[in-house]
């Protein structure tokens, strides 16, 4: 029996609730369409801007690995590693909006069934990046494009009104969310940083302002490692680095605690859950916090042999997600999306030896 795997989310239809998220992975039509053959539901382009962008001289990203052996993590390969994250500090993308629409319409024409997001990114300092904002947007709908994805979340902006800059400044996320909203007509996903404190309250004022549904976790700010001898970084250009972003297994549990945080605060708004998923165990865990579509990235860009698309992955994330949906008796994922929400609970809820315990808040005798 063939387990019907069509999820609907933002009122959009795909066929399995696996996408590729914004990065190499969906940097050109070439491997979109090989994406697409593999069985993705859908892909979140690589981010597309109108600023220039020139990418550093090295490596775009690194891929770092855990052993028993030292070094415990490093981008190094040692025997009996596994996977730990991904490192990167790509710019958006390096391609032209005139080069990307031909791309995403011809996409959109071979694979109709598939859903195509189209990432877009300006700036925030004024009208004239408000109008950036639109004629992304209006550029990427017009050639089929089923939804935008609108990046507040570049963690490798040195423009304050860029990226994840913006993502604490909750005018700026409804300025740009109104400057879309007005322009086009379909879902806009908004997707966040979570490196802030204010995580929540952006979320709600971008849900408030008319966004569909909040797609995180982007990358976190992190550095790469130093090694002690020879005193460079596993990363560096001239001897300098700058801040850059983590991916992969290593961000899934802090992935999951700020989908958990929003999904609990708006529990009937949409939620696009992206950071660690590996296979469907990872999948599964986003879904019973509350989100009703996936994105992959590091797991595959790592795949090998598969042009980094992830071509093996994506054929089992389907098929566990299949088998799962069998054994337990479900029709989609909509069954068990949300179940762990009422049983993340604050400290003081959590059963004690004695009773005493109250958060933290009276001063015991
Ligand atoms: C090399 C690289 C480039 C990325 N570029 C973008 C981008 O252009 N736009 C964006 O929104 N996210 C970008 N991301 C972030 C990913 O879409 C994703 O949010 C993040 O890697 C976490 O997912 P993962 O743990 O599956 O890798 C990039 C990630 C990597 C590793």
């Amino acid at each position: 029996m063939t387990i019907d795997l069509t999820t609907r989310f933002t009122g959009l239809e795909f066929v399995n609730p696996f996408v590729l998220a914004s990065a190499p992975p969906t940097e050109s039509k070439r491997k979109i369409l090989r994406a697409f053959e593999a069985g993705w539901g859908g892909v979140v382009t690589k981010t597309i801007g109108l600023h220039p962008v020139e990418n550093v001289a090295g490596p775009k990203t690194i891929y770092q690995r855990a052993s028993d052996v030292k070094p415990y993590v490093s981008r190094y390969k040692r025997p009996d590693t596994v996977s730990h994250s991904s490192w990167n500090w790509e710019l958006i993308s390096d391609q032209p909006l005139e080069q990307w629409l031909p791309d995403l319409e011809e996409i959109k024409t071979t694979y109709p069934d598939r859903m195509v997001i189209a990432s877009i990114m300006a700036g925030a300092g004024g009208e004239a990046e408000m109008e950036n904002w639109r004629k992304l947007a209006r550029a990427c709908v017009g050639v089929g494009c089923d939804a935008l994805e609108l990046n507040m979340s570049c963690p490798h902006m040195d423009r304050k009104d860029m990226g994840a800059n913006i993502a604490n400044d909750e005018d700026i996320i409804r300025s740009v969310l109104k400057a879309v909203t007005g322009a086009v007509d379909v879902p806009v996903w908004v997707k966040l940083t979570p490196a802030t404190s204010t995580l929540v309250d952006a979320a709600g004022a971008a849900y408030e302002a008319g966004a569909s549904c909040i797609s995180l976790c982007n990358t976190f700010p992190s550095l790469p490692l130093m090694d002690p001898e020879t005193l460079k970084f596993e990363v560096e250009v001239d001897g300098y680095v700058t801040s850059g972003g983590q991916g992969g297994l290593a961000i899934l549990h802090q992935a999951l605690q700020r989908v958990s945080d929003i999904s609990r605060a708006y529990p009937d708004r949409a939620i696009s859950g992206i950071g660690g998923i590996k296979g469907f165990r990872e999948a599964f865990n986003f879904i019973v916090h509350g989100a009703g579509n996936l994105q992959v990235c590091t797991a595959a860009m790592e795949e090998k042999g598969s042009g980094g698309v992830g071509v093996q992955l994506i054929q089992e994330l389907t098929r566990d997600l299949g088998v799962y949906l069998e054994a337990k008796g479900h029709s989609s994922i909509e069954d068990f999306r949300g179940i762990a929400r009422e049983r993340i609970v604050e400290h003081s809820k959590i059963r004690r030896k004695s009773e005493d315990y109250n958060g933290g808040y009276a001063i015991s005798a």
